[in-house]
């Protein structure tokens, strides 16, 4: 991986082939390696960057920073704003989020418009948390502070893969225990009140007038189609692609659907 230093943080990313540029923001709390099948399937066409958000992955080191308690989406979308600048990406990017990356993508694409070439929406929301989900996200940040990160990922396995998945592909939960582990619990505490107080964008969708895709799960309990398909609706001319028999991470579950999804709706406007 490379790094670069981004308002005082050390910042790990992937920066693989050559072209337009595609920004891949992984979920919570995962790091790049959500994307790996992506990153392979992508970069014989195109320039794929995929970092490791700040406090996750190998992006961890939060004691050279000046940190507070909360980063907010905003602030993980300037942090890859000032990255594309910093690596020189000066060409507009096709800005590609999952779940708590879709946040990021939706901030990008609000606060960076000029760097956004299309936006592609994975298993995500665009409502703000109602009140109890907030609440929710403050008790997940005070458990993995006392806890460890490791104490969230049972739970959390269960509501990201439908059960025909955990049982017939283990290596999935592996993957996911291990993305949880090595992030750092204060990284995972910070982005989860950042996500409990993130704004509504369902009024601003109408907004958005670069080619849009939203790619979902048939079985997401999380972001489910019906919620996914309000978002298509709301924006201009978005495309919507249902992943059959897939859960929440439909980049890791179902690559093959995913990369096919993907480089059909990239190469349409090429
Ligand atoms: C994610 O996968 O990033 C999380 O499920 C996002 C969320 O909790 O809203």
């Amino acid at each position: 991986m490379k790094r670069a230093t981004i308002d005082g943080i050390d910042l790990a990313y992937v920066d693989r082939g050559e072209g337009t540029p595609v920004l891949l923001i992984h979920g919570f709390p995962l790091d790049h390696t959500m994307w790996e099948a992506q990153i392979d399937a992508l970069a014989t066409k195109y320039r794929v960057l995929a970092p490791d958000l700040r406090g996750f992955g190998q992006s961890v080191a939060l004691e050279q920073g000046d940190w507070d308690d909360v980063v907010t989406m905003e602030r993980f979308a300037d942090d890859l704003a000032a990255l594309l600048q910093t690596i020189e990406v000066n060409r507009p990017a096709v800005v590609v989020g999952l779940s708590m990356g879709g946040y990021v993508a939706l901030e990008f694409w609000r606060k960076h418009t000029e760097r956004t070439k299309r936006l592609v929406l994975c298993d995500t929301r665009a409502a703000k948390d109602p009140p109890e989900v907030a609440a929710g996200r403050l008790e997940t940040a005070d458990q993995v502070l006392r806890d460890g990160a490791a104490s969230l990922a049972e739970g959390m396995i269960l509501k990201l893969f439908p059960q025909s998945t955990i049982t017939e592909q283990p290596e999935l939960g592996e993957a996911f225990r291990r993305m949880v582990s090595e992030a750092d619990p204060r990284g995972i505490a910070a982005a989860a009140r950042g996500m409990a107080e993130r704004r509504d964008m369902t009024k601003l969708l109408q907004q958005i007038a670069c080619p849009t895709l939203l790619i979902v799960g048939t079985w997401d309990i999380i972001s489910p189609p019906e919620e996914m398909h309000a978002i298509a609706e709301a924006i201009p001319r978005a495309q919507f692609a249902e992943i059959p028999g897939c859960g929440h991470l439909s980049a890791m579950e179902k690559p093959e659907a995913v990369n096919r999804t993907l480089l059909e709706f990239l190469g349409r406007f090429s």
